[in-house]
């Protein structure tokens, strides 16, 4: 499934750029060598990174 329909960015490939140390959309876009362009996707990132920090924040407990 794609998250960014501009750059091709697939889901996987979001979580990939997270899972290396990506904690912001530009990051992402940065590990996916790109860069916003109508910028849509980045709720969706944003929702993924969130995700991730409650991941974290649970394992942390
Ligand atoms: S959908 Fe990602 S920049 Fe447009």
């Amino acid at each position: 499934m794609y998250v960014c329909n501009c750059n091709g960015i697939r889901e996987r490939e979001v979580r990939a750029a997270i899972e290396a140390g990506a904690r912001r959309p530009a990051q992402i876009f940065k590990a996916c060598g790109s860069a916003a362009q109508c910028a849509r996707c980045v709720c969706d990132m944003r929702q993924m990174l969130d995700e991730k920090r409650e991941a974290l924040s649970y394992a942390a407990e």
